[in-house]
């Protein structure tokens, strides 16, 4: 599957089959995080796997009840662990390198027939109790992972004359 295929034919997924995920699937899609380009290459970040079902429910209770993400047999929570570094245009660092780790993330586990669904609707001090992260390290985003039970949605995007312009900000 070529990137642009992967990127026009993913959807997020709110439906799981309890399938587990092969570990050769979940290592393919965790070096795509690990491969991920990150400020002065700096790699700040740790990706928490989550199989427990517990713990699981726990996480979908502490995303404001969204059910679907305990349903999947993996739940991947990324976090920024250096939360300080703000880049020279002023952005914090840490959000946009994990958020392109898991981007990555979910495009080659959808190349591989696995759904995802980026959660930023959650609560981050109440993820943080549930899975012991450190006060300075900050919970960027979490996704289910597991075999889709929904067919794909389709699309609903603006168009490119909308959202580009040339030269100059119009
Ligand atoms: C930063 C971010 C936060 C999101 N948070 C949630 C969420 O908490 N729950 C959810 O069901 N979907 C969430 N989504 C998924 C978006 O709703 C979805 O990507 C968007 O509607 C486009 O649909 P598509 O992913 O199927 O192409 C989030 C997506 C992004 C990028």
């Amino acid at each position: 599957m070529d990137v642009i295929t992967a990127i026009r034919q993913r959807s997020s997924v709110r439906a799981y089959k309890s399938t587990d995920v092969e570990e050769d699937k979940l290592k393919k899609i965790l070096e795509a995080a690990r491969l991920s380009p990150s400020a002065s290459n700096r790699q700040e970040w740790k990706f928490i796997i989550v199989k427990n079902k517990e713990t699981r429910k726990k996480l979908a209770k502490a995303a404001f009840g969204q059910s679907f993400i305990a349903e999947a047999p993996i739940v991947i929570v990324a976090c920024g662990t250096e939360s300080k570094s703000v880049m020279a245009c002023g952005q914090p660092a840490y959000t946009v390198d994990v958020s392109i780790a898991c981007s990555f993330m979910i495009l080659q586990a959808y190349e591989l027939g696995l759904g995802t669904c980026w959660i930023g609707a959650f609560k981050e001090d109440e993820t943080k109790k549930i899975l012991n992260v450190p006060e300075h390290v900050r919970v960027v985003a979490m996704t289910p992972l597991g075999y889709p039970d929904e067919p794909p949605s389709g699309k609903s995007r603006k168009s490119l004359n909308q959202i580009v312009c040339y030269e100059k900000y119009e």
